[in-house]
């Protein structure tokens, strides 16, 4: 409970470089999810350094493409800044499904397993004392994204997992209490 309820989203990390041996632990977490049918339908991309100028150059087209402005000055400035998203953390981790195809998999029940991954990503990046944060938004659905990351045609993207040492206090954390999202029945309510 104090590792779950601990957890926070750190956004402001810092550049250091986290050994792979300590990323690979973060991916041994993802990989231990539960899925439907032993599908274990997620995939990571791992991208440190260098490797983060793929996504870079995604997130820089698909706001470029998105722009209003049309002359190649404000383009470039466009590029840069959104560029510059990619190397908020020093490691990202890209966690995608690929949904199976087999009649008797619930293709929803896919996307549930990679989402889970990616929390227990988040509770071991915690664990070893790292900041992460589960990154999303209108960019991680669009197609430039997908070749950028060089995903196949039947594969999406579920979250981008940036972590790294923290460069920030954890907020306090907030949740309104489960009681206000539980129902029970148990035998004791009336009957409808
Ligand atoms: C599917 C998903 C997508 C998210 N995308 C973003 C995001 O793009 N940017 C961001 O700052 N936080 C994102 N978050 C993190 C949430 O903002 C965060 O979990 C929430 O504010 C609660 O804070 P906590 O994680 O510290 O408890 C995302 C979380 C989920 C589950």
């Amino acid at each position: 409970m104090e590792a779950i309820r601990g957890r926070r989203s750190l956004g402001r990390v810092k550049a250091d470089p986290i050994p792979r041996e300590t990323i690979e632990l973060i991916l041994e977490a993802g990989n231990w999810a539960p899925s439907h049918h032993h599908t274990e339908p997620w995939r990571f991309i791992v991208m440190t350094g260098s490797g983060r100028d793929v996504l870079a150059r995604a997130y820089g087209d698909i706001a470029a493409e998105r722009a209003k402005v049309s002359d190649e000055p404000a383009l470039a400035e466009l590029r840069a800044k959104h560029g510059a998203k990619a190397y908020r953390a020093p490691v990202v981790i890209a966690v995608t499904v690929k949904p199976s195809d087999d009649p008797g998999v619930i293709r929803i029940e896919e996307f549930a397993a990679a989402h889970a991954a990616v929390q227990n990503m988040l509770l071991m990046a915690h664990s070893l004392g790292l900041g992460a944060i589960w990154r999303s938004g209108e960019p991680i659905y669009h197609a430039r994204m997908k070749e950028a990351l060089g995903m196949d045609e039947n594969e999406w993207l579920v979250g981008l997992v940036y972590a790294g040492v923290p460069d920030m206090a954890a907020p306090a954390g907030r949740r309104k209490p489960a009681a206000d999202k539980t129902v029970w029945l148990d035998g004791t309510e009336s009957n409808k």
